[in-house]
């Protein structure tokens, strides 16, 4: 009876030590008897592919054969994984949703829309690379679907920049994960980083800060370059919601327009120092202008529903001793400067409603009112998420103990600054964006998380990939995969086996 029990519970153990090795953790696995042996040869191939299918296709070709580790000859003769794209379906989950059948003689990726499909070969990818056998892969059944819709991850390129190369290598890792949100930080106190054709003194003067050794720093990317890095995300089915920081974070932008503040007359230079900084936006004219100029430019650059407006951070004491927000205070009926920033906010958000783009907004944003569309993201803990959503309103969590890969990973990481608590992998592994206290009717309001990296304390490339990996394999699986099934211990086998461990730097 003994050796029973133990043998039984060895079964799942040595399932996934024969090579079904994928993160994030699929649905449902069914490990089947036999193998898909390709040791004379491995093919690709689709019935009736079009444009996008080719391109997953060849994406996956890349993937595998491209792969130093990976040996198998190219033979269309020998053994195959097939492409199936099925008829639309219009239930959701299998929106981005996936079926693989691995048997002796293929292995069948087969999903209702080209997204799905893409995950699938991300998956198949990884079972082949993975995989601790020799030229082969178990049969198996493999049924996947995602448990959060949004799967997101910031990057802040405002304290430090990143050239275009890095930002597609990024967007790549979170396509290889089935991260599908990256979220652009394009302006700061520290530096303005999208070039805006109507305002060209954004680039010219904001993108630059001057060091204290008396260097310049800085560069920011052409609309030639977002269109470019907007496409390139698209073709992996990321898609990216820009951030154009207000009224708060705008030191950089306010230097190349001092117009734009409240005090105008005062000298303005861009902060090389980090931490909230007291000069914000002026609910003036000239700023609402400024705003609409800016998003007509951002909004036509991305496509997708969504833009982030920031709202975090926002020092009042500007407005407590301006005659401009005092006088709109007064004129608007408002109680006081929270509540100017929700007039301020809600203004930019009904101007950009008529070009059919939501807005989402940092946290703080709860205190001055909520309208009904906007979206929260709850960083400081998950506490302004639940009150959003006891408002009705759909929120993306991102508390910062859980979700700031800018913090230490590891006890004997550099700390960057004193606020920053270790946050190490397992803790990633464990958080679950669904707040505990929320109650179960407003739990389909939470659409799901995101990991941020600021950039204060990371200025190299080399840096960037410390702190996100291996965490942000972590992050994938929080998002993805079913919480009833998570297991430390098997995550942490999977990852050890895992092409992504040896991308810890
Ligand atoms: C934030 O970390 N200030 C959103």
């Amino acid at each position: 009876m003994r050796l029973v029990v133990i043998f039984l519970t060895l079964v799942p153990l040595f399932s996934i030590a024969q090579g079904i090795e994928i993160i994030p953790k699929p649905a449902q696995v069914e490990i089947k008897s036999g193998f898909f042996n390709y040791s004379k040869g491995l093919g690709i191939k689709m019935d009736e592919a079009d444009e996008e299918s080719t391109f997953i296709m060849k994406q996956l070709a890349t993937s595998l054969f491209g792969n130093k580790h990976f040996k198998t000859p190219v033979s269309q003769n020998e053994k195959k994984i097939v492409l199936q794209l099925l008829a639309a379906n219009a239930d959701s989950v299998t929106d981005e949703g996936y079926r693989i059948g691995v048997s002796p003689d293929s292995v069948l990726i087969q999903a209702h829309t080209h997204r799905g499909l893409s995950y699938g070969c991300q998956s198949v990818a990884q079972l082949f690379i993975n995989s601790s056998l020799t030229n082969q892969i178990p049969s198996a059944e493999i049924n996947d679907h995602p448990q959060y819709k949004w799967r997101g991850m910031e990057l802040d390129v405002c304290r430090h920049f990143f050239p275009k190369e890095v930002i597609k290598q990024y967007i790549d890792l979170l396509a290889e994960l089935k991260m599908n949100v990256f979220h652009w930080h394009l302006t700061d106190d520290q530096g303005w980083r999208i070039e805006i054709k109507k305002y060209p003194k954004l680039t010219e003067v904001g993108a630059w800060r001057t060091e204290k050794d008396g260097t310049k720093y800085g560069g920011f990317y052409t609309q030639e370059d977002i269109k470019e890095i907007v496409t390139y995300a698209n073709e992996r089915y990321v898609a990216i919601v820009p951030e154009i920081e207000l009224p708060g974070h705008s030191s950089a932008a306010i230097a190349a327009y001092p117009e734009l503040s409240c005090n105008a007359n005062e000298p303005k230079t861009i902060p090389i120092t980090w931490g909230i900084k007291p000069d914000i936006y002026c609910p003036s004219d000239f700023t609402f202008q400024f705003l609409h100029d800016v998003l007509d430019e951002v909004y036509e650059l991305f496509p997708g529903k969504y833009i982030h407006l920031g709202g975090d951070e926002a020092p009042k004491k500007a407005w407590k001793k301006s005659y401009v927000a005092q006088a709109l205070i007064k004129q608007e009926h408002l109680k006081n400067e929270e509540e100017l920033q929700h007039y301020f906010l809600r203004k930019v958000e009904d101007y950009l409603a008529t070009k059919n783009k939501t807005v989402i907004g940092w946290g703080e944003i709860v205190k001055g009112g909520l309208s009904d569309s906007v979206i929260v993201m709850s960083w400081l803990s998950k506490h302004a998420g639940v009150k959003a959503a006891e408002h009705g309103n759909r929120v993306i969590m991102t508390p910062r103990l859980f979700c700031y890969f800018d913090y230490p990973q590891k006890i004997t990481d550099k700390r960057g600054a004193w606020y920053m608590t270790n946050l190490s992998v397992r803790k990633v592994y464990h958080f679950n964006p669904l707040p505990k206290s929320l109650r179960e009717e407003k739990q389909r309001l939470i659409l799901g998380g995101q990991a941020n990296v600021w950039t204060e304390h990371i200025a190299t490339e080399k840096q960037l990939l410390h702190q996100i990996m291996p965490r942000l394999t972590a992050m994938s699986e929080a998002l993805w995969s079913n919480p009833a099934l998570k297991d430390y211990e098997d995550f942490k086998e999977r990852l050890s086996n895992s092409s992504f461990f040896s991308q810890q730097q």
